[in-house]
């Protein structure tokens, strides 16, 4: 019998195709790009495969993972892994997989392309245009907040939050911006080694930042850092971009600070209880909000694709998976007693 890769939704080809010449049988959960899986097609997925490739979107928690007996490997889809319950994958020998590096350009430029659409209220211009309401230019029309120094020749500051790979090619693209960068994240000495970005702790960076964005991976202690004390310690014209995980801001609390100007705006790709979006929210104009496209290109999704399909296939051979985030599960008894049973 082939050996079954578990597909829990529809990704790319250029992953599939991998999967197919390797001779595995592809089985993909939930065909339909624009519906979820539902839990017991998704456990029953489980159950019967050797490999499961799951997506951000999926819950792979104990439940999921105690239902694969014959479990070998997770290959997610993404750089987070949040959505799985690695410390349980590890108890029963079974290799987590990410899709690291891959997407760090391309979500540094959407960081990019929302900080700028929601400092220069690009969505909000262009709506206004479309409404039929441009019939004069005016000295007063649409005012934004400058990026780079602009007219006034005053350096703005971007305070990054979480200074992995992405966080820094945000970096890397302040430059041309001529910006002051800080940095907060557990990577001090690195950060401080790297010359040009100042490493500040987290009260002094969103005190002195024109804009904050959000790059850390979501951890218990990463979840919530943007809370109502933190909002309330940013400046009233700066802005908040987050392409990473929607948990690591209080969402509510980041609407009434919209609402009541204690920051002038909010950049947002991901939510706390995505796809849902917090009340009030959409009824923001100062904020810019799409639907988690940060690595929405058709080159990275094609890579990541191909990198979730190379894991897998590793995981299946019992070869230690480059990308594994629990690397010390190939040194456990139960990851050995799990492939001497396959
Ligand atoms: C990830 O990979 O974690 C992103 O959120 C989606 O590409």
């Amino acid at each position: 019998m082939a050996e079954r890769i578990f597909v829990s939704r529809r990704i790319p080809e250029a992953g599939l195709r991998v999967l197919r010449e390797a001779g595995t049988d592809v089985i993909i959960g939930q065909p339909d790009t624009e519906r979820g899986i539902d839990r017991s097609t998704l456990l029953d997925g489980i159950r019967r495969c050797d490999v499961l490739i799951s997506l951000l979107t999926e819950r792979i928690d104990a439940e999921a993972l105690y239902a694969g007996d014959r479990l070998r490997g997770v290959a997610n889809m993404a750089v987070g892994y949040n959505n799985i319950d690695v410390s349980a994958a590890t108890d029963l020998g079974i290799p987590v997989s990410n899709t690291p590096g891959v997407l760090t350009d391309t979500t540094a430029d959407l960081t990019w392309a929302l900080l700028l659409a929601v400092a220069r209220r690009v969505p909000e211009a262009e709506q206004y245009l479309r409404a039929g309401r441009y019939r004069i230019w005016g000295p007063d029309l649409l005012l934004g907040a400058d990026v780079s120094p602009g007219g006034s020749g005053v350096r703005k500051t971007l305070g990054i939050i979480g200074y992995g790979r992405i966080g820094r090619a945000v970096a890397r693209r302040a430059r041309g911006f001529d910006m002051r960068v800080l940095a907060h994240s557990l990577e001090r000495a690195e950060i401080e080694a790297s010359g040009d970005v100042v490493w500040a702790d987290l009260d002094a960076l969103l005190a002195d930042s024109d804009f904050v964005t959000l790059h850390a991976p979501l951890t218990p202690q990463t979840h919530h850092i943007i809370n109502e004390r933190t909002l309330r310690l940013m400046k009233p014209g700066a802005f908040l971009i987050n392409t990473a995980r929607g948990e690591l801001v209080h969402e509510h609390a980041l609407v009434t600070a919209l609402r009541e100007g204690w920051i002038a705006g909010a950049a947002l790709d991901v939510y706390e209880h995505e796809p849902a979006l917090a009340l009030g929210l959409t009824d923001c104009p100062n904020a810019v909000l799409v639907p988690h496209v940060g690595s929405a290109s058709t080159d990275t999704r094609d890579r990541m694709a191909l990198l979730a399909a190379r894991n897998a296939l590793a995981h299946l051979r019992g070869e230690p998976a480059p990308d594994t985030v629990n690397p010390e599960v190939y040194h456990g008894e139960p990851f050995h007693s799990r492939h001497g049973a396959s």
